[in-house]
């Protein structure tokens, strides 16, 4: 194994390290559940001409990273920082990096400069745009702006002479390991953290993604080795496999699996949610149901099941006059990541007003779902009610088979 130890760099290709930090704490990434932590990856390039860092790391982390490069040179003797991404987690400790070591320059793309100013209130960095170069000695680096994957400034760094892509966030994964290679670490967790990466992160920007694999074939990007910001890096037959995965989800194709969230006050929603997955699974699907309430299945981990799915039920009980709480919290959230190609229903109980299912139902059209139809119980479900949400859970995956067949 490659392992990560205190203090030191590893080495990924000839001249180039990763000199990044282990965040083994980390719980909660801006509302996405990270219950493995994750690493904020930067690389040193040492180049017969310039001395390179791509990337750096989350505030805290500063002295780690400082460590990791020291291990290989004296940090002063870097020249030029190069920031594919501003988010905070890799700029964090962008301006005390700049300070202890003082390099010739920072590049960003134009939006990068922009963020790094507006975040750091450093305005120092110099703009690099897609097709510009830097010669670093039996190294060049290519840059390539890859807007809006995931940010505005985001940008991609490849390395032709090592054929090593540093591809910031883009097939990132939070996962906290001493193992650097994807591919050393368990190809099971590899893989979910992988999409639930995407799911909660790059999901919205699917048709960007699908137009950046295409560029970066046209460019002639061929990796053997990805290296990304987060969590551990890819290199041999785990770049194709990952490469096509992202395709895969970009593209986001119907599947048999139907995820079911649900809500209960008093156990009437869940029957309905059970009896609903029958119906899915004598329809052929599969169905995934998840109980929401406050610490049980976060809205992130809906979202990693949304990802490879074709149906999306959700469950809700009417609660002063409105949808649950902790399913407004879900609907929102996949609202703003965009799945595409769901069908999908409404079902649940209600005492006395029933405006929770009507108003998911809506909210379902307006995220682009389609909605098979909604089905309103009141108090405890009868037979015929259960009935109703089994044949609910049918139809819904009816219809998906209808859409895969055709
Ligand atoms: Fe890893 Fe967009 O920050």
């Amino acid at each position: 194994m490659t392992e990560i130890r205190p203090c030191h760099a590893v080495q990924i290709a000839e001249n180039i390290w990763w000199v990044g930090a282990i965040d083994w704490s980390l719980r909660d990434f801006h509302g996405y559940s990270t219950p493995r932590g994750t690493t904020y990856n930067s690389y040193l390039l040492i180049g017969e001409d310039r001395k390179i860092l791509i990337d750096t790391v989350k505030a805290p982390y500063f002295d780690e990273m400082m460590h990791r490069i020291s291990s290989v040179i004296d940090p002063s003797e870097i020249d030029i920082i190069v920031s594919n991404h501003s988010e905070m987690d890799h700029t964090g400790s962008l301006v005390r990096t700049v300070e202890a070591i003082k390099p010739e320059r920072v590049l960003a793309s134009a939006m990068g400069k922009k963020h790094i100013a507006a975040q750091l209130g450093w305005d120092g960095a110099e703009v690099v745009k897609s097709g510009d170069t830097l010669d670093a000695g039996g190294m060049t680096l290519h840059f390539m702006e890859t807007r809006m994957l995931h940010w505005p400034d985001s940008m991609v760094t490849w390395v032709p002479e090592r054929r090593v892509l540093f591809s910031q966030d883009i097939t990132g994964l939070h996962l906290a390991t001493r193992a650097l290679w994807a591919d050393e670490n368990p190809s099971d967790i590899v893989r979910y953290e992988l999409a639930k990466y995407y799911a909660n992160i790059v999901m919205p920007y699917s048709a960007l993604v699908l137009r950046f694999l295409d560029q970066a074939e046209a460019a002639g990007i061929t990796p053997e080795v990805v290296a990304n910001d987060h969590g551990p890096i890819f290199r041999g037959d785990y770049v194709a496999k990952v490469l096509t995965w992202y395709r895969e989800w970009a593209l986001k194709k119907p599947t048999r699996r139907v995820v079911i969230p649900y809500a209960t006050m008093w156990g009437s929603t869940e029957k309905m949610a059970r009896a609903a997955a029958e119906g899915v699974a004598n329809a052929g699907c599969e169905p995934k149901v998840m109980a929401l309430a406050n610490g049980i299945t976060h809205r992130s981990d809906v979202a990693e099941r949304v990802l490879e799915a074709g149906g999306l039920m959700v469950g809700t009980p009417t609660l002063n006059n409105h949808m649950f709480p902790v399913i407004a919290d879900v609907l929102m959230y996949l609202k703003g990541l965009k799945p595409r190609n769901m069908v999908g229903a409404a079902f649940g109980s209600y005492g006395w007003s029933g405006e929770g299912v009507p108003h998911v139902g809506e909210f379902l059209e307006g995220m682009g779902v389609e909605v098979v139809d909604t089905l309103n119980v009141r108090f405890v479900p009868g037979e015929e009610d259960l009935a109703a949400a089994y044949e609910l859970g049918y139809r819904v995956g009816q219809r998906i088979q209808e859409l895969i067949g055709s």
